[in-house]
């Protein structure tokens, strides 16, 4: 499921973020990339200078996903990789590409399920730069509002478009999910809005209550601890 979620920053979260990252130091992104990817990643990435900088805003960035309800019932998340920091300067671009499936080693490693990108600068600020997922529909192009975020499925060709003008600075992370099947997760998903649209509309009818254990009843059967 490829989903756009606004307002995952609060105006004063994105102007922190902005400033801190304004003063920071970018490193070639080609350091966190995987061979074949690396071929094609032409960006920067925040570094940890040792100031505690780093840390902190990946806090920021991960309790603000976390705490969107929509993040949670359409990713249904286990694990929040810590998310990068990328700037695209004028000429940049990170060309197509599949991210790796497993992430991270020893008591970290996670499989990549869902691939996150929260957009940080403001898009009337640069030209270029967008996203570009490849499905079997065609491309679909993206370029979104500051403190938005994409989610789509780590299993899909997408890229960056070369930045032209101005900066790209966004966020992007990875997630493993719950439930580990694309499919499973977007039938959860649309359990779990119906419910809640039957309860705001007729309270707790007992096809409320169906429905609700449909529901449980899947993700019971679903979920991968
Ligand atoms: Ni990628």
């Amino acid at each position: 499921m490829l989903m756009c979620i606004a307002d995952v920053l609060s105006n004063d979260e994105l102007t922190s973020v902005i400033a801190q990252l304004d003063n920071a130091n970018f490193v070639d992104g080609k350091l966190t990339a995987g061979w074949h990817a690396r071929l094609v990643k032409h960006n920067t990435q925040l570094q940890d200078d040792g100031s505690g900088m780093l840390a902190q805003l990946q806090n920021l960035i991960q309790n603000a996903i976390n705490r969107h309800p929509l993040f949670q019932i359409a990713v249904r998340p286990k694990v929040v990789r810590s998310p990068l920091f990328s700037r695209y300067e004028q000429g940049m671009s990170y060309g197509t590409h599949v991210d790796n499936s497993l992430m991270g080693s020893g008591d970290h490693l996670m499989r990549s399920d869902i691939s996150l990108t929260l957009f940080l600068s403001d898009p009337d600020t640069y030209s270029g730069g967008e996203l570009v997922i490849e499905s079997t529909q065609g491309e679909q192009v993206f370029k979104l509002p500051a403190g938005c975020m994409i989610i789509y499925p780590s299993s899909t060709l997408h890229r960056v478009e070369t930045v032209t003008s101005g900066v790209r600075l966004a966020a992007v992370t990875w997630v493993q999910s719950l439930v580990r099947d694309l499919g499973d997760r977007e039938l959860l998903f649309d359990l779990d809005t119906a419910r809640q649209a039957i309860f705001e509309k007729y309270g707790k009818t007992p096809e409320f209550d169906l429905i609700s254990k449909s529901h449980a009843n899947l993700l019971r059967k679903w979920a991968d601890l």
